[in-house]
Formats: structure tokens, C-alpha cells, sequence
């Protein structure tokens, strides 16, 4: 069911409400579209058709809690509708794109998170490095703060012919917020479940196996460690297993001066914790309770884009699993101004949150219409 609304028509938010399905809104009046759709519960999303810079531009201020989105490439493919990435020029697409980020960033709560995919360019032999050429634009020019630059390793490329560069495997995601305090950030929600500590005749062993039985003989044999000093090693050692086996940590590594390297840096001057191991002797690297957070580089294939009539985007559900769990509050919207064929609301649909999608072509949205309502 496709549900459309004339421009300046009445909108109907019985309608909407009772309406389980998503729906396209075209030539509508897309502010109140949002403001209906925040005030029901559904969690099918809302597509508004257009080109994103004139949709954002009638939607309210600090209405959004999340964005998540993967623009055009420059220069490779043709949309229905135009939209942006055909430029002749990769700085007139920088700054077409980067004028959309400025909406962006207005319609994007205080606390919101904004999480940008943007695959490179060649222009002849030159490899353009656009998306960090749009990173730096977005913090220098519009104020942004980069979080976090995700690598994003497809694993296996495409089709590459050339026999003078190396195969093109990764993308960049990049993690923007609007302020550096206080923005939405639940580390637990992506955190690795941790392995549960053991007691093996008596002796607590932590998840990985640490028994601390090597840490105290190598305290023990210590020719670096005075004896007061191999003393509060003993007595740290100790608390720390009784740590693991009440479960305030999951497992932790000890650092005894003489026997491991300090983790970053031998200088006192640059590490806290080489100055740790000069002074005291030994410290400990804690694990959290919860588990680990995942590093920023993200092994995750790409879609198939096989015996798919549209062109789907290589742009995986999995993708958005981590930005969202992490930086859209549950109950929050998510926006994705280039939907395609929505993934990113799809992924919001399956992890509870509403979502609102924009794009220039109504094939997309219709494929997206279809996608997300079968899952219903
Ligand atoms: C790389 S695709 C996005 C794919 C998407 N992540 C998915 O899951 O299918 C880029 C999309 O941006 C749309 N687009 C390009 N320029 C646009 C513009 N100015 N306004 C709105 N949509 C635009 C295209 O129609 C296309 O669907």
C-alpha cells in the first residue's frame, strides 16, 4: 500500500495511526508528515520523496535523533530523479553534499549522532580521497565533531581489472556528533558478551585463563621488584582475583616491571601507566565487566547485488547495527536522507526505533515500501 499525499492536501493522522504500513509522502507538507508520524507508535517508517536538501529544509530544527546514510558515489552511477554525484567537478559534489550535512546537523537533536558513508573516487589515475575531504569540511566548516572514522572492510571487492594499484577494499564510516558533551552514546548496548570466570579446585581462573599462578611466580623470581614492593604486588594480586570471581571484572593483565612492557609507551612522560610501572612497580589492565567494545574496523560483506532488479547499494544491514544500537536512544527516529532501498530503515524497523527516509526517486522508495513492510 502506497499512501500519498497532494501538496497543501490535509494530511490524515487517523490514518497514519492507524496504518501499520509505511508510507510515501510526495509534494506533501513534510513538516507536519513529521510531526504526526512523532506522535504515533509505529515503527514502519516514513518516506518522503525529493531531493534531500529541499525535504530537510521543511522539516523542524532538533526533530532527529540519529542519521545514518551512504550518499552517491561521485561519478558512478546515474539515479532516477538526477540528484547529486553526476557534478563534473568532485568539489562541486563536496559542496552539494556538504550543504546537505548543514541541514542535516539543524534537524539533528543536540545529543543526536550522525554516521556518514562515503565510498572514494578515482579521477583518471587519482585517487580523490573524498571522504576525508568531506570529513574535514563538515568539523571545519559546519562545526561538527568527528568520533570515530570507521573502516569498513568489504573483504572481497568488486570487479578490478587495473594492473597498476591494489584492489579497493574499504570504505570510511564516520561517527559526527554536535556537541562534545552529552551526546547519546550506550557502550553496553555493543559490547562483546565476556566469558564467565571458572573456579578449577579451588582457584578462580578468569576467562582467558588467568589464574595469576605465572604473575605471582614471576613476582616472586622478581630481581627488579624490592620487597615491599613484590608485597603490594602479592596483595593487588589477590584483589583482583577475588574481583574476577564476584564478576566486578571479566578478566584483566597483569604489568610487573621487569617481565612486561608497558602497554603504549615506555616514556613516563607521554604514559600514565609506564610512570605506574616505574613508581609502584606493577598495574593491571581491567576488563569491563560487559565485555569489549568493537575497534573501528568493521569486517562485514557487502550486499549481494546479484538478481536484484534495482541496483541495491552494497550497504548491509549489519552495518547500521552498531551506530544505532550504540547512538539512537530507543524510541528515537533515525533519518536516512539517501534511502535507496532503505536498508538503514529496515535495520531501524528490526532494532525498534522509527525511522524516516528521504530519496529523490520513487522506485527507490516504492522498493523500500515493499522491503520494510515484509517484514511486518
Ligand atoms: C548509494 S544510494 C543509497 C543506498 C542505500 N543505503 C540503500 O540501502 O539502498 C544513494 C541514493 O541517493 C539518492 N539520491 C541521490 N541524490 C539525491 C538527492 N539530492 N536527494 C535525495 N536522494 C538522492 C539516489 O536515488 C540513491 O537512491
Amino acid at each position: 500500500m502506497t499512501f500519498t499525499a497532494q501538496k497543501n492536501a490535509q494530511l490524515r493522522p487517523q490514518a497514519i495511526q492507524d496504518q501499520e504500513l509505511s508510507s510515501i509522502f510526495i509534494d506533501a507538507d513534510f513538516d507536519i508528515a513529521l510531526r504526526t508520524y512523532q506522535s504515533n507508535k509505529t515503527v514502519s517508517p516514513l518516506l518522503l520523496k525529493g531531493d534531500s536538501l529541499a525535504v530537510l529544509a521543511h522539516l523542524p530544527s532538533e526533530s532527529i535523533d540519529f542519521c545514518m546514510t551512504s550518499p552517491p558515489y561521485w561519478g558512478k552511477r546515474e539515479y532516477d530523479g538526477g540528484g547529486i554525484g553526476l557534478e563534473p567537478h568532485y568539489q562541486e559534489f563536496i559542496k552539494n553534499l556538504v550543504s546537505i550535512c548543514h541541514e542535516i546537523k539543524r534537524v539533528l537533536r543536540p545529543e543526536g549522532s550522525f554516521w556518514l558513508n562515503l565510498g572514494d573516487s578515482y579521477q583518471g589515475k587519482n585517487l580523490i580521497g573524498i571522504p576525508w575531504r568531506v570529513a574535514l569540511a563538515l568539523t571545519d566548516s559546519q562545526g561538527w565533531i568527528l568520533r570515530n572514522s570507521v573502516v569498513w572492510n568489504k573483504v572481497k571487492g568488486g570487479m578490478d581489472n587495473s594492473k597498476d594499484r591494489l584492489g579497493n577494499v574499504h570504505e570510511n564510516i564516520f561517527h559526527f556528533v554536535k556537541s562534545a558533551r552529552g551526546y547519546f552514546y550506550n557502550a553496553d548496548a555493543i559490547r562483546a558478551n565476556p566469558g564467565t570466570a571458572r573456579i578449577v579446585n579451588g582457584a578462580v581462573i578468569s576467562a582467558t585463563g588467568v589464574s595469576g599462578v605465572r604473575y605471582r611466580r614471576q613476582i616472586e623470581l622478581s630481581t627488579e621488584l624490592k620487597p615491599a614492593e613484590k608485597q603490594l604486588a602479592f596483595k593487588a594480586l589477590n584483589n583482583i582475583l577475588s574481583e574476577i570471581s564476584t564478576g566486578a571484572i571479566s578478566d584483566f593483565r597483569m604489568i610487573i616491571r621487569g617481565q612486561q612492557r608497558a602497554t603504549h609507551s615506555d616514556s613516563s612522560l607521554v604514559s600514565g601507566r609506564a610512570k605506574e610501572l616505574i613508581e609502584k612497580g606493577f598495574y593491571f589492565l581491567k576488563y569491563h565487566p560487559k565485555g569489549s567494545k568493537p575497534a573501528d574496523v568493521w569486517d562485514i560483506l557487502p550486499e549481494d547485488t546479484q538478481n536484484r532488479s534495482l541496483h541495491f547499494s552494497p550497504y548491509p544491514i549489519d552495518l547500521c547495527r552498531i551506530p544505532i544500537l550504540a547512538t539512537c536512544p530507543e524510541g528515537g527516529i533515525v533519518l536516512d536522507p539517501f534511502c535507496g532501498t532503505g536498508t538503514t530503515l529496515v535495520a531501524s524497523r528490526m532494532l525498534g526505533r522509527k525511522s524516516i527516509g528521504i530519496d529523490i526517486s520513487s522506485r527507490y522508495l516504492e522498493a523500500t515500501h515493499d522491503r520494510c513492510n515484509s517484514l511486518i
